[in-house]
């Protein structure tokens, strides 16, 4: 007998699907793609979906049949069913209909593997970009472009980006939800997939694979602008910047401590994120507001925000350094810092 008083057990899990149904931000969600790319592996999952869905309501229904239709009834003798092994009928039906629906899921899958995964790097309608993972951090390369940059992926429009994907350190794994499926980044291993998105916006990228103990922290954007704005970036981050003279005290102090692992031009590749443009970024270290109580505390002490992260710590008695920082210093180094931005 159905204990109708028990089905209140159930309501956690209608709470849940529906917190699960409110999830999907307009920027960081598979299931709201925003580029071809996204859309072919959408139309993969929605197909599965379906034909999962076929199955199990063919199944369930054959079920409760079964069960109303051949239930023992008041008064009736133990009866055994008719005995149906061996039947020809029944084994054909059982295993060419999950043949052909596997089929039906095989043909696109296998055919859309091979379509994302081509190599358009020497494409000439594409965009050619090298991806290196750092823990915890992003480096983005343009090679016919001649830019270095990281944590915002800036791209054009409309157009395949190529991407080419490795790892300096541990494994991690590329993922721009909205654009696309994920990609692992190996060290000492090279990747190739591309992304395409439809129009100009900022989307969220994660690290998709445990690689430590900031590996929720690893997070990027990928700004999409409308081929003209794109071209105009590009000469922006090739333009030297034009240091402002209230801004010199803390230059000479980037110099001093930062500039060994931080480039501030166009080329420069160094251990850490290259830092041109540094102030028109989305956020600080890829996810702090950007302001200037937040990059003071990044400045500071870094594994107060990124436990793990490679950059040492600037104050008194901070760990693997011994380059502590007056306030007054870090102040000038912030408004420095806050000078690298790009004309908009
Ligand atoms: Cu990098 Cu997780």
């Amino acid at each position: 007998m159905i204990r109708w008083q028990n089905l209140w057990r159930f309501i956690p899990l209608l709470g849940l699907i529906l917190l699960l149904s409110g999830c999907g931000d307009d920027t960081i969600s598979a299931l709201k793609p925003r580029g071809p790319v996204a859309r072919d592996q959408l139309f993969l999952m929605e197909l599965s979906f379906i034909i999962m869905l076929l199955v199990v309501v063919v199944v369930f229904a054959l079920y409760i049949y079964v069960l109303i239709r051949f239930r023992k009834k008041k008064g009736e003798k133990d009866i055994i069913p008719k005995q149906v092994e061996g039947s020809h009928t029944l084994e054909i039906i059982w295993t060419v209909v999950p043949v052909i629906l596997l089929l039906i899921l095989a043909v696109p899958t296998v055919q859309y593997t091979f379509k994302l995964l081509e190599d358009h790097r020497d494409n000439e309608d594409a965009l050619h970009v090298k991806v290196t993972a750092h823990a915890f951090w992003w480096q983005f390369e343009y090679p016919t472009l001649g830019i270095n940059t990281a944590q915002d992926l800036v791209i054009p429009t409309g157009k395949k980006i190529a991407f080419e994907l490795t790892a300096s350190d541990v494994k991690h794994s590329f993922w721009v939800p909205s654009l696309g499926g994920k990609m692992d980044t190996n060290p000492g291993l090279t990747n190739v997939y591309y992304l395409e998105a439809d129009d100009a916006d900022v989307f969220l990228g994660k690290c998709a694979e445990l690689c430590g103990a900031s590996h929720a922290l690893m997070d990027f954007k990928v700004v999409s602008k409308e081929p003209a704005a794109f071209d105009q970036w590009v000469a922006n981050m090739k333009k030297p910047a034009s240091i402002p003279a209230d801004v010199k005290a803390g230059e000479q102090i980037f110099k001093d401590n930062c500039l060994s692992c931080h480039a501030v031009n166009a080329q420069g590749l160094g251990a850490g994120p290259n830092l041109n443009g540094f102030a028109s970024r989305e956020k600080i270290a890829g996810i702090l507001p950007h302001n200037d109580e937040m990059l003071k505390q990044w400045i500071k002490d870094p594994q107060s925000v990124k436990p793990g992260a490679k950059m040492p710590g600037f104050y008194e008695g901070a760990p693997n350094t011994d380059k502590a920082l007056k306030d007054q210093e870090i102040n000038e180094l912030v408004k420095y810092l806050n000078s690298l931005k790009l004309p908009q």
